[in-house]
Formats: structure tokens, sequence, C-alpha cells
């Protein structure tokens, strides 16, 4: 195989949000610095969300405040709601992204809202978005599994993607929250939606739970995605999602793809450094 695949880091955000000890800013400004170096276009830096929800991801405006920009690199973050948004307008996030699920059970615990509720709150946020020149990306939970509800039906998540896509959002990342899909059930999902959305508007957001996540990127790969979202360290989880372990790791991924002949433009010395510090973050090594 040949040609560009993406890998959209998510460690500063999807990897650490999930770590009970809170971690000093500056250590997430050097994470995200250090991943300035590898090669990435985009990086997904903090969330404005609640941080009676996720405490971790308090101290958002600093570490925007405090990293240092790379040219030609978007840095993203979380907005679920208006509040969300305007924090991230101040802190001049590159993108922000919204998140829905294709699953009542994940919504409720994630958002505190149904899924019709969550899609309302983004259209204010896709106006002053669109209004203020800022991409927003759109992230649909759950895709094949809900540690609440069970299987999802590839037509709930044909709803939610068709809807965040309709809104406008530039791309839409389709996320095996408890990364418990199979090649067949990524198969079956991303077929359904490819009826709706291009390949080349989709990503795919695997946690490796059940090591699994590289078999679901080949599926996906064969189905014409070409954009992956990873953490350097394999970190992260969702602290609402039960049983979620990390997002498969950037460096694995990045491997993959390297030995069945894609470019990713990373450099994977630099990646590995990164996950280094990435882990030792987590283990409270550096604190
Ligand atoms: P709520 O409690 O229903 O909201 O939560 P509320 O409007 O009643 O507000 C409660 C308090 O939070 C208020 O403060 C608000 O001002 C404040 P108080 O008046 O009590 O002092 N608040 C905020 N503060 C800062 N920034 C904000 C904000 N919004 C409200 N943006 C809410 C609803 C959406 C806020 C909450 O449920 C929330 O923040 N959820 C986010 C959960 C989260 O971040 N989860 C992890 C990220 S998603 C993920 O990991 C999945 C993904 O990786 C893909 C995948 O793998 O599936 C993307
Ligand atoms: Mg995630």
């Amino acid at each position: 195989m040949s040609g560009f695949v993406e890998i959209f880091e998510m460690g500063p955000r999807d990897g650490l949000q999930n770590e009970k000890r809170l971690i000093p800013a500056v250590q997430k400004i050097a994470l995200v610095d250090m991943l300035s170096g590898c090669g990435f276009r985009r990086i997904e830096v903090t969330s404005f969300v609640s941080p009676k929800w996720v405490p971790q991801m308090g101290d958002a405006a600093e570490v925007m405040a405090g990293i240092t920009r790379g040219p030609g690199i978007s840095y993203a973050v979380l907005t679920p709601n208006m509040k969300g948004y305007e924090g991230a307008r101040a802190a001049r996030a590159g993108e922000v992204a919204v998140f829905a699920s294709s699953s009542e059970g994940f919504s409720n615990a994630n958002l505190n809202a149904t899924i019709d509720e969550t899609l309302e709150r983004f259209v204010p946020i896709m106006a002053a978005a669109k209004a203020d020149g800022i991409p927003v990306r759109g992230y649909v939970s759950t895709v094949t599994d809900c540690p609440f509800d069970g299987p999802t039906p590839p037509e709930n998540v044909v709803r939610v993607a068709s809807r965040l896509y309709e809104m406008g959002c530039y791309e839409i990342s389709l996320a095996d929250t408890i990364g418990q899909g199979r090649p067949e059930t990524i198969d079956a999902m991303l077929s359904a939606v490819l009826n709706e959305i291009p390949a080349e508007k989709l990503a795919g957001h695997y946690h490796d739970t059940a090591g699994r996540a590289l078999q679901n990127i080949d599926a996906s790969l064969a189905r014409g995605v070409r954009v992956f979202d990873a953490a350097v360290g394999g970190l992260g989880g969702c602290p609402y999602a039960p049983g979620a372990a990390g997002n498969v790791a950037t460096e694995a991924v990045a491997a993959h793809l390297a030995a069945a002949g894609y470019e990713t433009g990373l450099d994977p010395a630099k990646i590995d450094r990164a996950a280094a510090f990435a882990r030792g973050l987590r283990e409270g090594e550096l604190a």
C-alpha cells in the first residue's frame, strides 16, 4: 500500500484526561511542545469542559497559553457547549471539536444530556465558529459498543454522524470509546456511514482495550479512511466510560502504517521520546 495517512495526536487530551493525579500544567505544556517537533499536523491539547466533570482539564486556558505553537500545526480543543467554545476562542484554539454519542447511555453519562440535546447545543457553536473562521471537528462516540446500552446499531451512528456533517463539521471522527470493536463491526459501521459521508471526511478513533485497534485501523484503511486518532504511550480513556482503556498508541500506529508502506510524516525517534515522557506523567515519575 502507499499514500499518506495522518495520525491526529490525542495524548495531551484523551491521553491525560483520565489520570487521577492532577498533572501540573507545566508538564502538559512540555508534552505538547515535544509533540510539536514530531511532525504532527494536528494535536488535541485539552478540553474546555466543566472542571467539576473532568478536573484534570481544569487548566485548559493555562496550557493553551503556555504552549509554543509550531508552524502549520493546528492545536485542537474539545468544546461541549458555548461556554467551552468561548474559552477555546479566547485561548486561540486552531480548531475545536464537538462530541456526541451514538448511544443514549453514554450521552447521558458523559454530557448529562440526550443525543438530541447535545446536537442542539452544537448549533450555536457551529454558527459562532463559522463567523470566527474556526474549523469544527465532530466526534461520534460508542460507534460499535456502549458500556451502558450494549452493541450500537450502525444506523444510530449514521444518524449522528450525518447530523454533525450537515451542521458543518469538517471531519467526523468515529470513536470506539471502550475498545470493544472488531474488524467486522467496524466494517459494518463504516459501510453504513459511507453511504452518507465520503471516506476523506472520516477519521477512526479507536481505543485499544481489547488489543484490536490496529486490526480495526486495517479494516478502516480498506474502506478508504486515512486519518486515525492516537495517543503517545497509549495513554488515556474516558472517565465516563467504565472499562475504557487508552487510545491506541501513536508509536504502534506509526510503525504499523510504515510497515504497510504508508507515509505518516512522523519522526519515530521523537515520538518514542514523547511516549516515554507521557508514560512518565501517568506514573507520576516526573512529578
Ligand atoms: P452539566 O452539569 O449538565 O452542566 O454538565 P451545567 O450547564 O449545569 O453546568 C454545571 C457547571 O459546570 C456550572 O458551574 C457551569 O458553569 C460549569 P457552576 O454554576 O455549578 O459553578 N460549566 C463549565 N465550566 C467550564 N467549561 C465549560 C462548562 N460548561 C459548564 N464548558 C457538561 C454538562 C457538558 C458541562 C458536562 O457534562 C461536561 O463538561 N462534560 C464533559 C465530559 C468530558 O469531558 N468527557 C471526556 C471527553 S469526551 C471523550 O473522551 C470521548 C472522545 O475521546 C471520543 C471517544 O473516545 O468516544 C472524544
Ligand atoms: Mg477517546
